[in-house]
């Protein structure tokens, strides 16, 4: 694939026929064409255009924030006087009537009454608040993160919410890094399908539906990379990388029609983000053929300068509209220069006209002009409906993954529980970073859902705080321990301590915590290890002590139902890791798609290998057990020979081998181990989950596409597709396919 410049002329061509049209219109009398609903899209935005000021066209392109600021990490002035031409606003009220008082000033009071779009990060919810994005990639089951984005966008839209910033499709490798909790893992196929269900979900079947709000592909791009998990760090991308990892998703949610994209805050290996013509231009704008527009991240435009990329924020207003950033978020840089800048011949106003389309373009398309308002509707109706609540359970059930199960503890069989810890009566931290207006009083905590279901009795002792001594906290814990059958331990991660500016130098727990699981221990009473984070964990030295480990993440509002689904064996645990647990932080990164190393034949006479550990991770990614064993069988290919372009039939039979119903996801893998540019061990292709009955069979199919799944990019961006051998890999068993 080369990049496509006749995209670029084939849009011109489209603007000129649309600015005769609007000509030709405007000769014919007064007729305002933008405000014709039943106008075509690019008629309305050139006849808008072309009445607007240089003044009027540089608000469109500048965003500010309505409302007490959520996110603590956006540190900035406040500007109090927001003009009324403003071209969108972060919200951070849900008071629709603040918002319509705001859009009554734009639509009613501003010569031309171009409506305001009203922007928040809905990551993971609105007021319902579902499982972090990476707990929902553990899940294996996007249709319902489409149905969990669908809910998020009814209770944003209703909250006067245009366009979510989310989904965030960065691919992660390094769990120190808080931001890991925001997106779906680390591998690009999973984000990909993950990223465009939230968008599908968020946008319907048409943007002005009544219920579609607009979707933002963050951060672009490889942001991910940051070194050392230090957040807003610089990135060192190979063009290989970029491609097969990092581009991978975007282009994904690009083709799913994500409306928005926004620029990232890292350097790529020299040029940031937010300042990059490779990506923001050539890949998205002209080869993706990307109509929406990409707003920069808070305060990315500004920081150019921090980064040395640019002397001034004139100088960085320049260089990010000239790369493709056509909405400044925030830094009013845009305001305070383009006008200046276009004086000086340093940007073009045909650029600057550019940016100005795409945002009106939006503006049109989501119905704005001619449903500038939100309609008021009581909260009882717009939030946490029984039917959100039980979708919330339902995708946290399913997020969650068991790592362990000595002897079968789970599920449990006694009635008299201790529980213990500090995330055990936990209704903060349970429901994550960018938990947007997700309240604490509407959680269910897993001591009160545990306790609600009537099958246990239940003694509680918190036995320390996440990251302080509790007095007498852990003698406590140890008496009721001893007075219990079972010890349910509820350990984990503050809320903050993943998310934006989340890093952490260890992904180890707490040391208090452990203290607190190894006195428990002496009492050789069983214990179960509910863990809650952002991150996955480092558990070398805490799952010696624990009998059963469930990895819970943060589950959201319906935490205590879904944990007591899992302990009690209403459903059988099926999450499976979107994100390796390494053995230790210092085996960081450690991923399951990494390229092979060199002394592959002599690993067994210590090789390659640490001196001080294994070199395997704790848990790879793919990794989860059930209440059921599910036996693969051999794999069967429809043909062992194909060509470029045919698409094969593969299948295998899995059957459920215990006593209980439960889901199984099949994950497909690709491997090719002779490639001109060296390629990944393996390479996710396609996954599905599926209930298999207890003692049934059931076939699970990927059709392959031999050109979609087998191909790979070249440094330029040129992708190709080697005849040779692959193999194809499910379970434990692979099969050889040649492709001439
Ligand atoms: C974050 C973005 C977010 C934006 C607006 C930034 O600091 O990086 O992910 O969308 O703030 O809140």
């Amino acid at each position: 694939m080369s990049l496509n410049r006749k995209n670029m002329y084939g849009n011109r061509a489209c603007c000129f026929y649309f600015a005769v049209v609007v000509l030709l219109a405007s000769c014919s009398g007064n007729y305002e064409v933008y405000k014709d609903s039943g106008a075509n899209l690019e008629a309305r935005v050139e006849d808008l255009l072309a009445r607007m000021t240089l003044e009027e066209k540089v608000w469109q392109l500048n965003q500010l924030i309505l409302g007490d600021n959520l996110n603590v990490n956006n540190i900035g002035e406040e500007i109090m006087d927001i003009p009324a031409e403003i071209g969108s606003l972060i919200s951070f009220t849900t008071d629709p009537e603040m918002r319509n008082a705001m859009q009554k000033r734009a639509v009613e009071e501003t010569r031309l009454g171009i409506p305001i779009l009203f922007g928040m990060d809905v990551i993971h919810g609105f007021r319902t608040i579902f499982p972090i994005p990476l707990a929902q990639a553990c899940s294996f089951n996007p249709e319902l993160t489409m149905q969990a984005s669908q809910v998020a966008a009814k209770e944003a839209k209703l909250s006067g919410i245009d366009w979510s910033f989310s989904p965030m499709v960065d691919v992660a490798r390094d769990p120190r890094w808080g931001r890991v909790a925001e997106g779906y893992g680390e591998d690009p196929y999973l984000a990909s399908v993950f990223g465009s269900n939230v968008i599908k979900g968020y946008q319907g079947k048409a943007l002005n539906d009544t219920f579609s709000i607009a979707a933002c592909l963050k951060h672009y791009v490889a942001y991910g990379a940051s070194e050392g998990g230090r957040d807003y760090h610089a990135t060192e991308v190979s063009r290989n990388t970029l491609w097969n990892v990092y581009l991978r998703p975007f282009h994904a949610g690009i083709q799913a029609g994500s409306a928005t994209v926004m620029s990232a805050f890292n350097d790529i290996s020299g040029v940031p983000a937010s300042a990059n013509h490779y990506t923001l231009t050539e890949i998205l704008k002209q080869d993706w053929k990307h109509e929406g527009f990409v707003v920069s991240d808070w305060n990315s435009i500004e920081q150019l300068v921090f980064q040395g990329a640019a002397a001034n924020r004139k100088h960085a207003a320049e260089l990010a509209l000239n790369a493709g950033v056509d909405m400044d978020m925030k830094d009013l840089c845009y305001k305070d220069y383009l006008p200046e800048l276009l004086e000086d011949r340093k940007i073009s106003e045909e650029r600057l006209d550019d940016a100005v389309r795409r945002v009106l373009r939006l503006k049109f398309t989501l119905g704005l002009f001619e449903h500038p308002y939100t309609p008021i509707v009581s909260d009882s109706l717009r939030y946490l409906t029984d039917e959100y609540r039980n979708l919330a359970r339902e995708v946290a059930t399913e997020s969650m993954v068991l790592l362990k199960n000595d002897n079968d503890i789970l599920p449990l069989k006694f009635k008299k529980i201790a529980l213990v810890g500090p995330m055990a009566d936990d209704s903060v931290n349970i429901m994550g970073s960018w938990s947007c207006h997700g309240k604490a009083t509407d959680v269910v905590t897993i001591k009160a859902g545990l306790e609600a279901s009537g099958l246990y009795e239940i003694e509680y002792s918190k036995g320390c705080e996440i990251d302080a001594v509790l007095p007498n906290g852990l003698a406590d814990a140890r008496r009721i321990a001893g007075q219990n059958d079972v010890i349910v331990l509820c350990l984990g991660e503050y809320a903050w301590w993943s998310g934006e500016n989340g890093s952490k130098s260890t992904i180890s727990l707490p040391k208090i915590q452990k203290e607190l699981l190894k006195e428990l221990a002496q009492t050789g009473k069983p214990i179960v290890l509910l863990l809650s984070s952002g991150r996955p964990l480092e558990l070398y030295d805490v799952e010696p002590y624990a009998n059963s480990i469930l990895q819970i993440w943060q589950p959201g509002t319906m935490a205590g139902y879904a944990v007591c689904d899992i302990l009690s064996g209403n459903i059988s645990p099926s999450g499976k890791l979107a994100m390796t647990f390494p053995y230790n932080t210092g085996q960081i990164p450690v991923y399951y798609n990494a390229r092979r190393q060199a002394r592959i034949p002599y690993q067994s006479q210590g090789q390659g290998r640490y001196k001080d550990i294994q070199n395997e991770p704790m848990y790879p990614f793919g990794y989860g057990l059930s209440y059921t064993d599910f036996k693969y069988g051999n794999i069967i290919l429809s043909d062992s020979i194909a060509e470029i372009g045919d698409r094969l039939k593969i299948s295998v039979n899995i059957r459920n081998m215990g006593n209980m119903d439960a889901e199984e996801t099949c994950l497909w893998y690709i491997s090719d181990p002779v490639s001109y540019i060296t390629r990944p061990v393996k390479e996710l292709k396609y996954f599905e989950k599926r209930m298999i009955g207890s003692g049934e069979e059931e076939t699970f199919t990927f059709e392959l596409d031999t050109y979609r799944d087998l191909g790979y990019y070249a440094d330029d961006g040129n992708y190709f597709v080697e005849p040779g051998q692959y193999y194809i890999m499910a379970g434990t068993d692979s099969i050889k396919l040649i492709l001439k």
